[in-house]
């Protein structure tokens, strides 16, 4: 399925770990519908090696950047910018870790040295890549900007930790920094909020095989998966979405707006 929506987009892709990322299927639909762009992550996970089989497969570079630190911010997007041949259309911020969630402590026993550094990466980091982008000029005009979301920074689900608060703070930067991004450069910014997914990141979280099958017994649609994840982002990358900008959107099968459903009604009627 091809329609040469990014046909001559170019961007930057942060975050594909391993071929259940869901940075790595984006990759491979926007590769398919024409973009072209850099692939980014930590130093750390580029020596795990896979993401060389998805540079190979899409014709990328890859550049490792820490998202937590402007200097390799910087870097980055000067060279992709060079490598590319000229400014960007499209940025995807698909990242995040919870020390905290790593090491087994709960919400009620925090370690804030973790508390900080969990939130500098899964949710400043993407104040940081915006603010890099703007300071040097190198978004173009109506390009987009994404970042991925989960409902718990609206409602509680109690082992999802501090990424819930992480994530709230992200959709607020979504907001504000869109506003900016639009007024001066005519650029979107949205999150993402999708559905559980089995990832190294989503299976990280506790208690997470039972969380899905929950999620998808309610929603009317079932789960997101990845792809359908990367599908719609290739649209908010697409030219078919130029007025969609400081929105937090549900991409969940309607899990949000569900209050309950027949298979739940029934379980709990044994
Ligand atoms: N999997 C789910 O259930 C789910 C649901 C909703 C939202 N999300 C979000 O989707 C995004 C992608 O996660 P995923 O599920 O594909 O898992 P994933 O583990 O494949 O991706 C997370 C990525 O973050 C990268 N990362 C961690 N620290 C970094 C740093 N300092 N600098 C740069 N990159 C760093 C990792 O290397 C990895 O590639 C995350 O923001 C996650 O919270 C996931």
């Amino acid at each position: 399925m091809s329609h040469q929506l990014l046909q001559g987009k170019r961007g930057i892709i942060f975050g594909a770990l391993d071929p259940n990322s869901i940075a790595w299927k984006t990759a491979m639909r926007v590769h398919e519908e024409g973009g072209v762009f850099v692939l980014t992550n930590a130093p750390i996970a580029m020596r795990m090696g896979q993401i060389n089989d998805l540079a190979a497969a899409t014709q990328s570079t890859i550049i490792h950047c820490d998202a937590t630190s402007e200097e390799d911010l910087h870097q980055l997007v000067t060279q992709a910018v060079e490598i590319l041949g000229g400014k960007l259309d499209f940025v995807l911020h698909s990242i995040g870790m919870s020390v905290n969630v790593r090491k087994g402590k709960a919400y009620t026993d925090e370690n804030y040295d973790f508390t900080a550094k969990g939130w500098d990466v899964s949710a400043l980091s993407f104040h940081k890549v915006m603010q890099t982008l703007y300071k040097q000029d190198a978004m173009n005009e109506w390009g987009s900007i994404v970042a991925l979301t989960y409902m718990a920074a609206q409602r509680t689900f109690p082992d999802y930790n501090d990424m819930a608060d992480n994530k709230a703070y992200l959709e607020s930067v979504a907001r504000s920094f869109g506003y900016f991004f639009g007024k001066e450069k005519k650029v979107r910014v949205n999150t993402i909020s999708q559905s559980p997914t089995p990832t190294t990141a989503g299976q990280g979280v506790k208690g997470f095989d039972g969380f899905i099958s929950y999620a998808e017994k309610m929603s009317p649609l079932g789960n997101a998966t990845a792809l359908d994840c990367a599908n719609y982002t290739v649209s908010l990358f697409s030219d078919l979405t130029r007025k969609v900008t400081m929105q937090n959107l549900f991409h969940d099968g309607g899990f949000s707006n569900t209050g309950v459903s027949q298979e739940v009604i029934e379980y709990f009627s044994k």
